[in-house]
């Protein structure tokens, strides 16, 4: 194992891995719901930003989990790529699914872990400690069996004795465990804590020079970042995170904070990442998008107030020389504060190399679409800046695919009268719906019309305006969340749109979050097949219709009432 300042025998400081789990323990959280497809545009993302280990799922819990890490790695796990990671219980069948869904990737690996907290132990699995070391070390053999990178994790190891985890890991590493994760589950250490545990463990566990050590640390005390900093000083070698800290409840160590934390403080730890910081920026966003989960705006690194100077003692400090008040540059995380000097006049050619520039490599094929929106914005917007671009791109490709699609919307407001919106949507078999809807606002009008064709029981959480750059003329960027509730089951989606009109920016957002939604359920397989159905969409055979047109739902639900 490295040790902290340590110059290695290859002449470099050593590294700390970066093992990026937003795409299991982020996005099993509420409201972080992604497609398959998004998440495969996640992983080539986190690849690029230079990610060691994607964890790309739980295959055990649903064919869909198994079937987008089975793609991730197929497809992202190269030899000069990331490892590709499969999460298991300590449950044969999880462990031999986890194999299933990673075996594809050059460089697979099997996460397994099980619970040491007597708390856990007692009143969830109903075991002893003995059974669970045990089953521990019958299950990292029978991982090894398979690959030969195998993670192991003491689940709830914060609030876990110390000598029987020691004991645990011990066995494990005997039985072949290569990392050792030490998660502190329901995030209720403190810093030193944390910290002490980790050294302590590393110091009495035989065999521990020969495993990788781990940080898994989650926020509910908002301690995610301090903590997984305290074990890498104690020693640990890999940190797991997620992209905005999204997870499970107050979530995970955020990533971006983090490496941004070991990268402008080399100086106190002497250690370094693989990370490309300049797709920081980039990859948050990828994110805020897909899962419609917001960042607030003092979040470090990635907030949108993170490198704005408002007093005038600091802007001061800062126009005569920058160091004074900024510890880091916007450039550093991929921020970039150029603006596109491009108006309407501009070429093709011209809007290419600026998006090379910003490290977007296109293909003919988008780059006349991302033309054709850049061109109706600069017709509204005198300048374009690179945040107006990333927005449009955003915009462009990373939504859900459409099932409906917004073709044409015109809205009616006032003081007085009944705001009113008129909608054209496409829906999934081409046909045309012109639907109009009345609201307490032109946004609520637009969305009861939406209603009025997708007739999908959902309940809006959150809606979130935002004006991408300054000035009257600015686009304004639109997030939603909403909840979809059926059988029993309730599961949180996210929209994004954007646009200079923020009424035709909420209706995309929230037409965006509806997409997300149907995909994940598969709608596909509900709708009956020929031309009626693709005119009538009230008829159409939802699943939360129990694959009952709607029309027949609401009259057996009359006759019931009755
Ligand atoms: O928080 C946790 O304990 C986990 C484990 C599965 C590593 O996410
Ligand atoms: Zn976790």
């Amino acid at each position: 194992m490295d040790e902290p300042g340590v110059i290695t025998d290859t002449g470099h400081i050593a590294v700390v891995r970066i093992f990026d789990t937003t795409l299991r323990d982020g996005e099993q959280s509420p409201g972080c719901s992604m497609t398959s497809a998004e998440k495969i545009d996640v992983a080539r993302q986190l690849a690029r930003l230079g990610v060691d280990i994607i964890e790309a799922g739980f295959p055990a819990a649903s064919p869909d989990d198994l079937a987008a890490v089975q793609r991730i790695a197929k497809d992202i796990g190269a030899p000069d790529g990331p490892v590709i990671c499969g999460l298991a219980r300590c449950i044969a069948g999880d462990i031999d699914k986890a194999w299933d869904g990673v075996q594809a990737a050059a460089k697979p690996r099997i996460h397994t872990f099980i619970s040491t907290s007597d708390i856990h132990l007692e009143h969830q699995f109903r075991m002893t400690r003995t059974q669970a070391l045990e089953r521990a070390v019958e299950m990292v053999t029978r991982a090894k069996g398979y690959c030969d990178d195998v993670e192991f994790s003491p689940m709830d190891a914060g609030r876990s004795d110390w000598e029987y985890v020691r004991d645990v890991l011990a066995a494990v590493i005997e039985a072949g465990a290569t990392t050792l994760n030490i998660p502190d589950t329901v995030g209720y250490q403190m810093p030193d804590e944390y910290g002490a545990m980790m050294r302590w463990l590393i110091e009495n566990t035989p065999g521990a020079d020969t495993a990788i050590w781990s940080t898994h640390c989650h926020n509910d005390l908002g301690l995610a970042v301090a903590n997984s900093l305290a074990g890498v000083k104690a020693g640990a070698r890999q940190v797991e995170a997620t992209v905005n800290g999204i997870g499970e409840r107050a979530g995970n160590a955020a990533l971006e904070e983090v490496v941004m934390a070991l990268h402008t403080r080399k100086d106190f730890y002497d250690l370094r990442t693989n990370i490309d910081t300049t797709q920081i920026a980039r990859t948050s966003r990828m994110v805020i998008n897909y899962t419609g989960s917001y960042v607030q705006a003092n979040k470090a690194v990635v907030g949108a107030n993170a490198f704005a100077h408002e007093s005038g003692i600091h802007q001061d400090g800062i126009l005569k020389h920058k160091s004074t008040y900024e510890i880091m540059q916007p450039e550093d995380v991929g921020i970039s504060q150029t603006e596109l000097v491009l108006g309407k006049h501009s070429g093709r050619h011209a809007l290419k190399v600026r998006l090379q520039e910003m490290g977007y490599e296109v293909n003919e094929e988008e780059l006349q679409q991302i033309f054709k929106r850049f061109k109706e914005l600069a017709d509204k917007k005198k300048t374009v800046t690179d945040a107006d671009l990333e927005a449009l791109i955003a915009d462009e490709f990373y939504g859900p695919e459409e099932i409906f699609s917004l073709d044409d919307i015109q809205v009616v407001c006032g003081r007085s009268g009944m705001p009113t919106a008129t909608l054209r949507i496409i829906g999934p078999e081409g046909e045309e719906h012109v639907v109009a809807g009345i609201g307490t606002g032109p946004v609520d009008a637009a969305y009861s019309a939406i209603d009025k064709v997708v007739k999908a029981p959902v309940t809006l959480l959150e809606y979130r305006v935002n004006a991408i750059t300054e000035g009257i003329d600015a686009q304004g960027e639109v997030t939603v969340r909403i909840r979809h509730d059926y059988n029993g089951h309730r599961r949180t989606f996210g929209g994004h749109g954007a646009d200079t009109d923020i009424i035709v920016a909420s209706a995309k957002a929230y037409m965006a979050a509806l997409n997300r939604m149907l995909a994940y359920i598969g709608w596909k397989n509900h709708v009956p097949e020929g031309p009626a159905a693709a005119v009538q969409v009230s008829a159409m055979a939802m699943p939360w219709n129990n694959g009952q047109p709607a029309a027949e739902k609401e009259a057996e639900k009359e006759e019931a009432d009755a």
